[in-house]
């Protein structure tokens, strides 16, 4: 008897806790513009909101010497615009590899990225397919108490030759908002290891 409702808990746990919808804040993509400039490289992003993953494949048609990258995020509170944050930022993504391959962090992103596919390691780049293929960051349930934002991404890569002329080979702008919804396919990860606070 007692082993018989034991297995009925079991059961119910399994079946019922697993299927049962959670609360996350997940983005959604509104309108994608990616750009490559086709001869040094060219590149692709794909999106599933559903099954949510990234798909990013990278071709690289011609060595790279090194590379710029300039990031601009702008986010917005949905409720009211007044709260918002922005970033504008251009790097150098060779020296971004040498401090991944010195800094503890920089290795355990490294190493939590590769599992998705084949990524860049070092300067120059050469020629060849680069991907991260069903890719999607750790979620955590606790996140869906952050208000709601609509966000916009400008990406944009230079190519920086042996003698220090910038041409632009990669331009992207995507914009999305970010919304708390009911999924039963919360992503946990990185982020759901670590204790909670409070
Ligand atoms: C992403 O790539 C995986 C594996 O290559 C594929 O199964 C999936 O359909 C792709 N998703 C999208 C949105 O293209
Ligand atoms: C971002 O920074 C770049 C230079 O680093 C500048 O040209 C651009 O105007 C900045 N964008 C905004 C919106 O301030």
């Amino acid at each position: 008897m007692v082993a018989k409702l034991f297995w009925m808990n079991l059961t119910i746990l399994l079946c019922c806790g697993l299927s049962a919808a959670e609360k996350v804040m997940r983005p959604t993509f509104k309108d994608v513009k990616v750009w490559s400039d086709e001869k040094h490289v060219t590149h692709k992003l794909a999106f599933d909101p559903k099954d949510p993953h990234l798909n990013f494949t990278l071709h690289v048609l011609k060595d790279l010497n090194d590379v710029d990258i300039h990031t601009e995020i702008r986010i917005v509170q949905k409720k009211d615009p007044t709260y918002s944050f922005y970033t504008n930022s251009t790097m150098n993504l060779c020296r971004i590899f040498d401090w991944r391959n010195i800094s503890p962090i920089g290795l355990l992103i490294n190493n939590f990225m590769k599992e998705y596919g084949n990524l860049i390691e070092k300067c120059p780049i050469v020629k060849g397919e680069y991907f991260v293929h069903r890719f999607w960051y750790p979620e955590d349930v606790t996140v869906a108490t952050l208000p709601e934002v609509d966000f916009e991404i400008n990406f944009a890569a230079y190519h920086v030759d042996a003698s220090k002329n910038r041409v632009l080979i990669i331009n992207d702008h995507i914009t999305g908002e970010g919304v708390v919804q009911d999924v039963n396919n919360v992503k946990p990860g990185l982020l759901a290891l670590l204790p909670k606070a409070g």
